[in-house]
């Protein structure tokens, strides 16, 4: 029971703002007394008409209105609460906390008060990630700024991972536990460590991009795979905390961190790759390989022979999805692969499911209204020995990301 005890909440600018609704009538079913201040970038996204229906008391949301300066100085607001809460806490309003900056109501009553703060941070993985975001956090947490969150999972903007604000239940599980005299100090989300290292300890490998086959030194067969969907997913792996190896054919991304990144060319050159990374606990092949190559790469340019055509002989390259599947002892525990189909989707993809031997297919609709070779969504179709299961059209990235948790869970099965 919280009675006695009274909130000032902060609601910064996110998009989980409106969960902040939520977190307020959770603390007054328990008897808190909850006191709202909305920073501009908050009154973008929930409106100080509603927070002040559901807490019931005035909402302050501008350090000179002078009504409110008659009421109650903005010291005193803070110092009348027993407990100062911000949520959501962006990046923005922590990196001003962490920087003394007080240049905003919300800011100047962080900055002015003796009383615990405790902080609820919602932002994209990325701008959670940066290392500008690392320091403020450390910073505030030496400092005893308390925190719960934030958690994984898919984002508003689309993406996937650790930067979800801590849901309602949680923050008011936190602001009991401080009230209660538990000690909420530096609470970081449940979940949090454990979910961030799920992988730690298991070995992966991930294909990736378009394979080039040469036709001569100038020339060569390529597809329009970018590779940005394979760099996502070792990405979100070694995110998990898995030793990751990339194999990549040509793109034009960056190698991402944490990473073992093998560049190649050619298909047998990424089998090859592939081959010496074993073993490994799991294997995504996300690469568009070539599925040709020409018989014979001509050692020097071929010339126009005087009007006529030319006839290519091409022959079939060795299906690495197909090879780990059949490698005896070396079958990654889990395999992956994708099915880029232009038709009949589902039909096609289960069909190469069963012809590779692959544990998972993931089909997705590469036509070119699908807009999914070189673009940044993806609608997935997860096919294993159970069933289909569609996922909702997500970015890239996001694929990467909830294909991550799909392989923690089903490793976590296994012995
Ligand atoms: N794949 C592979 N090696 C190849 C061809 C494909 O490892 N030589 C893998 C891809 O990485 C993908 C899966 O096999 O995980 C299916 O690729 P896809 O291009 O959809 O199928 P193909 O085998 O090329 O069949 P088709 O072109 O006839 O649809």
């Amino acid at each position: 029971m919280l009675s006695e005890n009274r909130v000032l909440l902060i609601v910064s600018g996110g998009i989980a703002a409106y969960k902040s609704l939520e977190l307020i009538r959770r603390l007054k079913e328990r008897g808190a007394a909850v006191r709202c201040v909305l920073t501009r970038a908050g009154a973008k996204f929930v409106t100080p008409l509603s927070l002040a229906a559901i807490s019931g008391d005035t909402v302050y949301d501008d350090l000179f209105s002078l009504t409110a300066e008659a009421e109650m100085g903005h010291i005193e607001l803070s110092r009348d609460a027993g407990l100062l809460v911000v949520a959501p806490a962006t990046a923005d309003i922590m990196a001003k906390m962490a920087g003394g900056i007080a240049d905003d109501l919300a800011t100047t009553l962080l900055l002015a008060t003796d009383k615990p703060v405790l902080v609820a941070p919602a932002m994209n993985v990325r701008m959670w990630e940066h290392p500008a975001t690392r320091a403020n956090v450390e910073m505030l947490a030496a400092r005893g700024v308390m925190r719960v969150g934030p958690g994984v999972g898919d984002m508003a903007c689309g993406e996937f991972g650790e930067g979800r604000m801590a849901e309602p239940d949680e923050i008011v599980e936190a602001i009991e536990a401080y009230f209660r005299g538990a000690g909420a100090a530096v609470t970081p989300s449940r979940g949090k460590s454990p979910e961030a290292r799920r992988l730690a300890g298991r070995k992966a490998l991930v294909t990736s991009g378009p394979t080039h086959e040469a036709i001569d030194p100038v020339r060569y067969i390529a597809n329009r795979s970018s590779g940005k969907q394979g760099h996502a997913i070792a990405r979100a792996l070694a995110r998990l905390g898995a030793e990751t190896t990339l194999v990549s054919g040509p793109t034009n991304l960056a190698d991402p961190a944490g990473v073992t990144v093998v560049h190649v060319e050619t298909a047998r050159e990424m089998l090859e790759a592939c081959r010496k990374s074993l073993p490994v606990d799991v294997a995504v092949c996300a690469a568009a390989v070539s599925d040709w190559r020409t018989a014979d790469a001509a050692a020097q340019k071929i010339k126009k022979n005087g009007g006529g055509g030319r006839k290519l002989e091409l022959v079939e390259n060795p299906d690495i999805l197909q090879t780990l599947a059949s490698a005896e002892n070396l079958r990654p525990g889990l395999l992956v692969g994708f099915a880029a189909e232009t038709e009949k989707v589902i039909a096609n993809a289960k069909a190469k499911r069963r012809k590779k031997g692959a544990d998972w297919i993931l089909a997705n609709d590469v036509s070119p209204a699908s807009g999914t070779f070189g673009g940044d969504r993806n609608v997935i179709h997860l096919i294993d020995d159970s069933g289909v299961e569609d996922w909702p059209p997500m970015s890239k990235d996001a694929v990467a990301g909830r294909l991550a948790q799909r392989i923690a869970e089903q490793l976590a099965e296994e012995p």
